[in-house]
């Protein structure tokens, strides 16, 4: 068992944003920066904040910095091949955009797609993951597949839902080519058991199928290991982990997506995937910024004895992840009481802190129809009045709403949820669900919040649910 960390004195004082005067619950839409990433981008602009490519002193220093944004990431997803996989980018939209931009590009001519091919997208995917791809099967005219989050085994509930493994498989032939999902839903905030996933659709396709893991929700509470994983490709959000307004695509050497993707860059440019994939290059401070994550992290990951930095990267998110799980606990505790129930709260997503991150989303509901054994409800009060009276009191900071994954709310037994028939698309015909906009309240913490803020929290939703 990893020794407990301690918030005060190993978390704490490098995040100076972070005080007793504000509770921060809003950290699946972005962290708080490292106080070191600060310094990091304030140093680089004031000493070395010239164009790069030069042999004088300064130009010499400033790729040096530049450089260790991109090694600091080839080590937190453990990509094979180090920082040469690494692309930055502005955003994992963008990111992931480009990617998809260049196999299109690459399209039918480079074998990178064939005419019966299929891509399975998740549905509880983040529309970063899921546009690109749609965009990508309409240009080569390619079926599209959606793997549905279901309800969760050992649960009761309906709300209780996550993307099964075993749903993926009977999508799965050897005409797959790529399976696009996420390690955490941002939403539902459930573990998706990656490596898993990977090893069905290898094994199911002929190795045929390329995935690509959005890492974005997951980054902060667990450790991207790309060469466990054995998947193809990855991204994440240095904003959602510490560090600056900056994204990060991996892509594993082997991998088609980095071997037979088009060049989006200059012709006369390199061709290499760090290069080809990131016309523009990222802004230089920024990524200098990115770098300290890396130390900070592997801080938590000392003094037990690890001392390769996959090993202390390990032991750093075990310790995270075992200060997260009382967060979540404590949070779950209360949303799945008799007192919350009563005044209609469901959990959505995994009721088991086991299963999850604790980005923990809820709706007040109540039962609105019933058809056969299926409950299907409607609001009791709406996602956007409980937030409305937490901004009221300027204290705590959550949001409401859909973020961004559509897909998902179709998937619970809401009165505005409708799911087509057939999940199967050709290239005219997209699912595109009505983005529900009061969605869910989503709490989501990180390993810098504290069980007295869970308390302070619950005490808020207590006094928001007293009114029904
Ligand atoms: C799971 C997930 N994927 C992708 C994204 C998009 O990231 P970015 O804002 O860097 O484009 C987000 C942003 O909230 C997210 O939560």
């Amino acid at each position: 068992m990893p020794k407990p960390l301690n918030i005060a004195q190993e978390v704490r004082p490098h995040f100076p944003a972070v005080t007793d005067d504000f509770i921060f619950g809003d950290n699946a839409g972005g962290s708080q920066i490292l106080r070191e990433s600060v310094d990091a981008i304030s140093d680089y602009l004031l000493t070395s904040n010239v164009q790069m490519g030069g042999g004088y002193m300064h130009s010499v220093e400033a790729a040096k910095r530049v450089e260790k944004g991109k090694e600091a990431a080839a080590v937190l997803t453990n990509v094979e091949g180090g920082p040469s996989q690494i692309v930055i980018g502005s955003s994992t939209t963008q990111l992931a955009s480009n990617l998809g931009h260049a196999c299109a590009l690459a399209g039918k001519t480079h074998g990178l797609f064939e005419l019966n091919d299929e891509i399975i997208i998740s549905a509880a995917e983040h529309e970063a993951n899921v546009g690109p791809w749609v965009r990508l099967a309409k240009e080569l005219n390619l079926t599209i597949k959606y793997w549905l989050p279901s309800p969760l085994p050992n649960s009761e509930s309906p709300f209780a839902i996550g993307l099964n493994p075993a749903d993926l498989e009977p999508l799965l032939s050897a005409n797959t080519r790529l399976v696009a999902f996420t390690a955490v839903s941002n939403l539902l905030g459930h573990r998706t058991p990656v490596k898993d996933v990977v090893e069905i659709v290898k094994s199911k396709t002929g190795a045929r199928a390329m995935t690509v893991v959005d890492c974005v929700a997951y980054a902060p509470h667990g450790h991207i290991n790309m060469q466990e994983w054995g998947c193809d490709a990855v991204l994440f959000s240095f904003y959602k982990l510490f560090g600056p307004h900056l994204s990060c695509l991996a892509l594993a050497p082997w991998s088609p997506l980095a071997t037979k993707s088009h060049s989006l860059g200059h012709y006369f440019h390199p061709q290499a995937v760090s290069y080809k994939l990131a016309p523009g290059g990222a802004p230089y401070e920024l990524q200098v910024g990115c770098y300290p994550i890396l130390p900070y992290l592997l801080s938590l990951g000392d003094g037990e004895g690890g001392t390769a930095s996959e090993k202390q990267l390990a032991i750093a998110f075990e310790r995270i992840r075992v200060h997260e799980r009382l967060l979540s606990e404590r949070m779950l505790a209360y949303l799945l009481s008799k007192e919350a129930k009563v005044k209609g709260v469901q959990v959505v997503g995994p009721h088991s802190s086991e299963d999850r991150v604790p980005t923990i989303s809820f709706v007040v509901v109540e039962r609105a129809s019933q058809h056969g054994n299926r409950v299907i409800y409607k609001k009791r009060m709406t996602s956007k009045d409980v937030v409305s009276k937490f901004d009221e009191g300027q204290k705590i900071g959550i949001k409401y709403g859909h973020f961004y994954s559509t897909k998902v709310m179709p998937c619970l037994p809401l009165d505005t949820s409708i799911i087509p028939d057939n999940l199967v698309f050709d290239k005219s015909n997209a699912w595109q669900p009505v983005a529900e906009d009061d969605g869910v309240v989503r709490i989501s913490l990180v390993h810098y919040n504290t069980l007295e803020e869970v308390d302070e929290i619950i005490e808020h939703i207590r006094n928001v649910l007293s009114e029904l």
